[in-house]
Formats: structure tokens, C-alpha cells, sequence
């Protein structure tokens, strides 16, 4: 498929590109979820090497595009479902591998919690990828205090004026994500820092990436 022809975001983000190579998961099959999977730019990775993919998102125009892309792309076994996580959902699982990209701090902490407990009985035995915003990051303590670790966004310049946003330490991180019983030798821990450029100003990012697994 040409890139051009994409709907959207084009790229899977490029830790998650360096996790599906770096742990071999073009050489496998399996079934994939992803939970805030946007476009399925991400899933379309899983997707071209054949992998079965589950994506959950409640924008449904992002769910729609996602929808003509994997069509377009000739990709088969994928689902992608208009859902708000903070509500239940329909997932068959087990799921060998477990995306949480970008997605979990946009809750309260213990909205992230109920989630992470109603997903992790689909996670027996899964790799796992979470990238999370740290406390270091431009965002932090741009809104009204919700608790020690979370605000609601009121600066305009990132386009997340009144989205939730959660700043994570690693081992806030990794106690938030227990549920999934991580082989804590398998845990691994990369900080990216990045400049974006939104509404013409540079925002700086400080992200966490987590990959681990529980088999
Ligand atoms: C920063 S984007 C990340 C998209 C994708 N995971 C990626 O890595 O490119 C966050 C996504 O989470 C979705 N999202 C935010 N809150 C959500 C909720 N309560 N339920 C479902 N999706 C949600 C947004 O619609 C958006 O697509």
C-alpha cells in the first residue's frame, strides 16, 4: 500500500517499531491488542506481518479511517472497535502481545487502575509495551491539580486543553501495571526525550517506554 495512501497517522511510533523487531514478532504469529489505537497506525505493523489485531479507540472517525486503511491494505483478521475504556468492553482475549501506547495517562490514576484490572485476565502470557509521560514532561502542572499526579490540561499550545493527563514515575508505572504479573528480570526500561512542534511553539516530551513480558 503507498504511503499516500494512508488515512492519518502513517508510522507505528518508533519505539513500538523497535520493540516488534528487536523481540522477533516478525518471525511469529499471534494476536495483538491495542487499547487507544487511534488510526491502527501501530497495528498495521502486527497486521503486515500477518498477526491477528484487536484495536480499541472511542474516535470513531480515527476508528473509521483505521477501518478504510486495513481494508485498503488488504489485511485480514483485525478488529477495530469504537469504545470508551473507562467503560467495559467486549474483548475475546488471550492476547500474546499487549499495546498500551500513548494512551494510559490520558485517565486519572484510578481510572488507569480499573482499566489495567479488567484488561490483565486477557494477558496471561503476553508481551507487553506501555509508553507513558513522566512527571518532567512540558505538561506537567499545566491545569488544575486533580491529585499529586494528575491535571486537567487548561494550556492550549499541545491541542489537550481539558484532557486528563497522568504523569507517571517508572515505579508508579510499573506498581500501576502489576496486574499483569511482569517477570520483573523481563522488565525493561528506555526515556525518550523529544521536541515537538505544535501550534508553532517546541514542546518538549519526556516519555517512559516499558517493555516486559509475563511468560
Ligand atoms: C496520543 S493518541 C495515541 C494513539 C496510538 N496509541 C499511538 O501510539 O499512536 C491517544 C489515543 O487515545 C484515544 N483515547 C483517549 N481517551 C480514550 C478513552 N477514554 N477511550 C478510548 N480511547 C481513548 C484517543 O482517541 C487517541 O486516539
Amino acid at each position: 500500500m503507498n504511503i499516500a495512501d494512508i488515512e492519518g497517522l502513517k508510522f507505528p511510533d518508533e519505539m513500538l517499531t523497535r520493540f516488534f523487531f528487536k523481540n522477533g514478532l516478525h518471525t511469529r504469529r499471534g494476536r495483538v491488542i491495542e487499547l487507544g489505537c487511534g488510526n491502527g497506525s501501530n497495528l498495521m505493523l502486527f497486521a503486515a506481518y500477518g498477526w491477528e489485531t484487536v484495536g480499541i479507540d472511542y474516535d470513531s472517525a480515527l476508528i473509521e479511517a483505521g477501518r478504510r486503511n486495513f481494508a485498503k491494505a488488504g489485511h485480514t483478521g483485525w478488529t477495530l472497535t469504537v469504545g470508551d475504556l473507562n467503560q467495559q468492553q467486549e474483548v475475546e482475549g488471550p492476547f500474546d502481545v499487549f499495546l498500551l501506547p500513548s494512551i494510559i495517562y490520558y485517565f486519572t490514576v484510578e481510572q488507569a487502575r480499573a482499566i489495567i484490572q479488567r484488561f490483565a485476565p486477557h494477558a496471561a502470557q503476553s508481551l507487553f509495551y506501555c509508553r507513558f509521560r513522566t512527571p518532567l514532561d512540558y505538561r506537567f502542572g499545566r491545569g488544575e491539580a486533580l491529585g499529586p499526579q494528575s491535571f486537567r490540561i487548561t494550556a492550549t499550545e499541545t491541542g489537550e486543553q481539558g484532557c486528563t493527563i497522568s504523569f507517571y514515575e517508572t515505579h508508579q508505572m510499573l506498581d500501576l501495571m502489576s496486574p499483569f504479573k511482569l517477570r520483573q528480570d523481563s522488565i525493561k526500561v528506555f526515556y525518550e526525550m523529544f521536541d515537538n512542534l505544535q501550534n508553532d511553539r517546541l514542546i518538549r516530551n519526556q516519555d517512559g517506554i516499558i517493555w516486559a513480558d509475563n511468560l
